[in-house]
This record gives C-alpha cells, structure tokens and sequence, in this order.
C-alpha cells in the first residue's frame, strides 16, 4: 500500500551542464518504474534546466529547501510557489546539514511544512540522532520528539503528502550506514508515534525512508525491511549507475 519512494539529493553538487548529463543518463537507464517511485533533488540553479527533461518521464523533481513565505523581502531564498512553478513535486526540509550549519530549529522546520503543504508540494521530512546521542541511548526519543515538533499543526489529511525520511547523522556521508535491524528498529518507533498522533490508519500510509550511505550494496537489505519505504540517497545519487542500481532496488 506504500509506495516506496527512492530520492537522489545532490546536494551542492553539479552545474546545470553536469545535471542536465546526469538526468539524461538516469533516463536513459530507468525504463518504466510500476511499483516504486524516484525522484531527483539538485540544487536551485539546475531545477529549471533539468525540468523540462523529466516532463512525461517517471522520473520526478524535488528541491532540497525552501523559505516558508510566498514572496516577500528575503534576500536569497527560494519560495514555495516558485518550486511548483519550475516542476517541483517534492521539497527536503529540516535536512541535519541545514540544522547544523544553518541553525534551523523544530519550529522552522514546522514552519517550512506547512508553507510547503500550502502550496501542494510534498516535505519530506528528515529527523535523525547524533553519534553520542545513539552512544547515550538517546536515538529513540530523540527522533521521535524531532518528528512531533515538525509535524505540530499538520493535519491528518496533509499526513497523506508527507514523507519522513530517518537519516542518523553519524551515517550520512560516512560510509558507516545503519544496520538493517537498526534502521527497522527506528522507522517502527517513527511509525509508532505517527499512529499516536494520527492514527493506525495514517500511521501505515505514510513513507518513511531511509538515508545515510545508502548504496548499491546495501540498498537491497535495506529495502526487505518492513517499515523501510524507500531512500534518501546523498553520495550514491550523484552518478547514474550507482543511483540507476538502488532505484532498481530488489
Ligand atoms: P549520503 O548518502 O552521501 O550518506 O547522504 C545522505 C543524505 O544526507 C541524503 O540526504
């Protein structure tokens, strides 16, 4: 009943000349998807360009932020109504990187939700412990308590259009990725206080992906997982094969 939902974030990575390069290899490659969805996310600049390569394609356009307002004085952000007019279907908010070197609180990231919800597009949220706060014991309520923050105010129906995505911190871009056993741990707890706070029944529509050094040789056990309904991929989704072989996921 989940569509699993497979998303490459570039992050600050390729020109619009090397994402253009990428999109065409990835199509080139993806033949038709029927029962899972992927998406690519790269930076601003390349959105307008990779766009109209993706149209009537299965392959689907998300940005990696947003600014919570639709249009106002705020130098140097990029609006909600913006992203929906370049194509985008599908926004990263709360992303630890933008938490750590942004400053970018629970509220914020609430904030940025609902804005995103507002304008039809979907968040995908992400939540994820630190290193010592795993060796503290602490990843539990940690993440669960970053998941109840972000998502205040946001009603049952709006669930349908979010995404959560468990990406633990000391594995994003380390190579050092979670067990199977203990991302599938995680996603039930976040699953668990999804259903505390809208019910079973929203509790098991939503997908909750995973990230942090995914790859071509750990994408398969991690998708087995019950509660594991797709990826966010960093490093992995910066080339065609790599990205081309955890979409096609068995
Ligand atoms: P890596 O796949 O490079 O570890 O990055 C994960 C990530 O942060 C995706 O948002």
């Amino acid at each position: 009943m989940r569509i699993p939902l497979i998303a490459g974030n570039w992050k600050m990575y390729k020109t619009v000349g090397e994402a253009t390069a990428l999109v065409r290899d990835l199509l080139a490659g993806l033949g038709s998807l029927s029962d899972r969805e992927a998406i690519v996310c790269p930076p601003f600049t390349a959105l307008a360009a990779v766009a109209p390569l993706l149209s009537d394609s299965p392959l689907g356009l998300g940005a990696q932020n947003l600014y919570p307002e639709a249009q106002g004085a705020f130098t140097g952000e990029v609006s909600p109504p913006m992203l929906v007019d370049v194509g985008c279907r599908y926004v990263i908010v709360g992303h630890s990187e933008r938490r750590q070197y942004f400053g970018e609180s629970d509220a914020f990231v609430n904030r940025k939700i609902r804005a995103a919800l507002a304008h039809g597009l979907r968040p995908i949220v992400c939540v994820g412990e630190s290193k010592p706060q795993r060796d503290a014991g602490q990843a539990e309520p940690i993440v669960t308590a970053q998941v109840r923050a972000a998502l205040l105010d946001i009603t049952s129906d709006q669930m349908t259009d979010v995404v959560i995505a468990y990406e633990p911190i000391w594995a994003i871009g380390t190579g050092d990725t979670a067990t199977p056993a203990d991302a599938q741990a995680m996603h039930a707890a976040i699953r668990a206080t999804l259903a505390e706070l809208y019910g079973a029944d929203v509790a098991a529509a939503v997908r909750i992906q995973y990230g942090g050094s995914v790859k071509p040789d750990n994408i398969d056990e991690l998708m087995a997982q019950p509660d594991i309904d797709g990826a966010l991929v960093g490093g992995a989704s910066l080339q065609a094969a790599s990205f081309l072989r955890i979409i096609h996921y068995q």
